[in-house]
């Protein structure tokens, strides 16, 4: 007789595995940052590849099953007499003959969309350059004098560069959506490049681990059409515009008096600190932290008192800034955009 709840070993793990499956499904919803849900070309190649190993697990699945679910059947019954065969042929054949046509053949396939992968555009519409950092991404344009972080702007439809170096440990640069991952390596420099079909906003993922906040070394491609880009481009370009309020001005001067001027640059004030991101278009941003934090008033001025609260390990110290100054410090950050 069982004791405890009474529940079946089938009953108790129906609950999880309902979890999983919903989760799975959840990973082929309508906006997911997925690899199954394509909008660039080499997005579209890595998707044909998961599908087709997908199919050949299926299939090998139910065959495996079929011959186990086949013995089981034979061999019920005491009486049942089994027939001792060369086993040989057919250990060559399901074992070692059918993987081996099955592993060459994906293989086939892989080599082929690596070459295509692998072929350039010759006449990219854009080129970026992108340096990993412990843990956010540095993104700057060619021809363009400015940098932004964690977020890439990308004319729709055009084929676009990205040049990566990491200034530090091995990251990789993946966009799900987009692209297959291309790892950064100290030393040197790897291309890649993307094309998104239609406009929207890509989630993208240091992809190699890198340290304690991998996880949130997050990132973010925009695509738009080709006026957005250009203007998106030239304010990237230029300037901060001058502060139009007197807390934005205050907040000016705050922000240069104290050491986030040390290690932040905003082009067109006197703060060109190099150690952090750039922040001349900062309050624009999608996020704060590489994908940590969301870009609103409040979790901006719980990053500056002290960021190691969210991100434990990151290149920003506490800042000790008097209660008093930093609203108009927010006020300040928030107006360049
Ligand atoms: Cu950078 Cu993981």
């Amino acid at each position: 007789m069982r004791r405890g709840s009474g529940k079946s070993p089938q009953r108790r793990l129906a609950l999880p595995i309902a979890a999983v499956a919903l989760l799975a499904l959840a990973g082929c919803a309508g906006d997911a940052p997925s690899t199954l849900n394509p909008a660039g070309y080499g997005a579209r190649r890595v998707e044909g590849l998961w599908w087709l190993l997908f199919w050949i697990s299926v299939a090998v699945f139910v065959e495996v099953m079929a011959l186990l679910a086949w013995a089981l059947l034979r061999r019920r019954g005491p009486r049942t007499r089994v027939r001792h065969g060369d086993p040989t042929r057919f250990v060559a054949v399901a074992g070692a003959g059918l993987p081996l046509v099955l592993l060459v053949t994906v293989y086939g396939f892989g080599l082929r969309d690596l070459a295509a992968l692998g072929d350039q555009p010759d006449q990219p519409a854009v080129t970026v350059e992108v340096t990993g950092h412990k843990w956010w991404w540095e993104v700057r344009y060619a021809g363009s004098a400015g940098a932004t972080a964690n977020e890439l702007h990308v004319p729709v439809g055009e084929p676009v560069r990205v040049r990566l170096r990491t200034a530090d440990v091995l990251h990789s640069f993946w966009v799900p959506q987009l692209m297959p991952k291309t790892d950064l390596i100290a030393g040197r420099v790897n291309e890649t490049w993307l094309r998104a079909e239609k406009p929207g906003r890509y989630r993208g993922q240091c992809a190699e681990y890198c340290g304690l906040q991998h996880a949130h070394m997050a990132l973010q491609v925009v695509a738009e059409p080709r006026g957005d880009f250009d203007a998106w481009l030239a304010r990237l370009s230029s300037d901060a515009p001058a502060p139009r309020t007197e807390a934005e001005r205050r907040g000016l001067t705050v922000f240069e008096r104290s050491a986030c001027a040390a290690c932040h640059t905003v082009r067109g004030t006197s703060a060109n600190g190099t150690a952090g991101p750039e922040l001349t278009t900062v309050g624009s941003r999608w996020s704060l932290g590489a994908g940590t934090l969301p870009n609103d008033r409040g979790h901006l001025g719980g990053w500056i008192v002290d960021a190691q609260n969210s991100k434990p390990g990151n290149a920003m110290p506490p800042q000790p800034v008097p209660a008093a100054d930093l609203p108009d410090l927010i006020d300040f950050l928030q107006s360049l955009k």
